[in-house]
């Protein structure tokens, strides 16, 4: 497996393999992998002949007060799982390389990025758009892997697919938890011993709406404030949002139906995590 850090690179390998008649997966991340995103990569090795993992700590989608110098790296572990799972290529840009001098061309999306974590979050997402659409051009895979724990992520990317008819298939891979139940994610590793224990309230609200929805509950108000008395009955927890959407628009919706999303973000001490579920 090999690790390339140039566009010209990643270019001149996926037309070797196209050349072969050879499909070709995508996996982009900003590394820190766990598994997750392995779960991603063993899924487009599956489905695929060849599969590029990107790993990109995508400066354009954090915003001024957020953690991108803190953010974790470590691309010795990460080269060791993608090969593990028989990953083909890692693709790993320095930003100067994805962001050249007089870069001002930018993808952004109006409705589904007001809300949830678009709300919280005002450049989050037109980062996460611009970023993916450059790695659809510089790979053009077959299809490209995203995950159900960044539920919000995974509508705008199929949107943007949709309105810009770009050519590729993005396949859902479902949220991958801790034994006890929290989503991993790479911040996690943020959490000190009483935090990682007050982030369980994440999953078990998410468990608690889940459950209410399956005994028959259909009012998205009920729904909302038994879960954000759970959140709120662990002092170290701070409730960004928890919120009950449509699971195309992501506009909040009273009456709980199909596809519905219901997501939270809450702080845990300094750390905001997510998760969510779909109906
Ligand atoms: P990152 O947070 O590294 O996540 C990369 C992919 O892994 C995303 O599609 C995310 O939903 C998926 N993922 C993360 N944790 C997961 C879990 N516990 N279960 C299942 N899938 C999980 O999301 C990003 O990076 C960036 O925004 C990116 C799309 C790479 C653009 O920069």
């Amino acid at each position: 497996m090999n690790i390339v850090k140039t566009v010209d690179q990643v270019r001149a390998q996926v037309k070797a393999w196209r050349a072969e008649g050879l499909s070709v997966g995508l996996v982009p991340t900003m590394g820190y992998l766990h598994e997750g995103h392995g779960s991603l990569i063993s899924k487009a090795v599956e489905q695929n002949d060849r599969v590029v993992v990107s790993v990109f700590v995508n400066p354009t989608q954090f915003g001024p007060n957020e953690d991108l110098e803190a953010y974790p790296r470590d691309m010795n572990r990460d080269s060791a799982l993608c090969e593990k799972l028989g990953a083909s290529l890692i693709f790993n840009p320095e930003p100067s390389e994805m962001y050249r001098p007089g870069f001002c061309t930018h993808v952004n999306m109006d409705v589904l990025t007001s809300t949830l974590c678009g709300a919280s979050r005002p450049v989050h997402f037109g980062g996460v758009c611009t970023v993916c659409s450059k790695l659809f051009n510089i790979v053009k895979p077959d299809r490209a892997y995203f995950g159900q724990k960044d539920a919000q992520q995974l509508a705008i990317i199929r949107r943007m697919v949709e309105d810009l008819n770009m050519d590729l298939e993005i396949v859902a891979c479902p949220i991958v938890r801790e034994e006890d139940g929290l989503a991993k994610s790479s911040r996690n590793t943020y959490l000190n011993e009483d935090e990682r224990k007050a982030a369980l309230v994440l999953s078990k609200a998410i468990f608690l709406g889940q459950d209410m929805v399956k005994d028959g509950a259909t009012s998205a108000a009920e729904v909302k404030k038994a879960m954000t008395d759970l959140i709120n009955s662990e002092p170290l927890a701070r409730i960004d949002y928890v919120e009950i959407v449509d699971g195309l628009t992501m506009q909040p919706v009273e009456e709980i139906g199909a596809p519905t999303l219901a997501a939270i973000a809450v702080y845990i001490g300094k750390t905001r995590l997510i998760d969510n579920f779909i109906v």
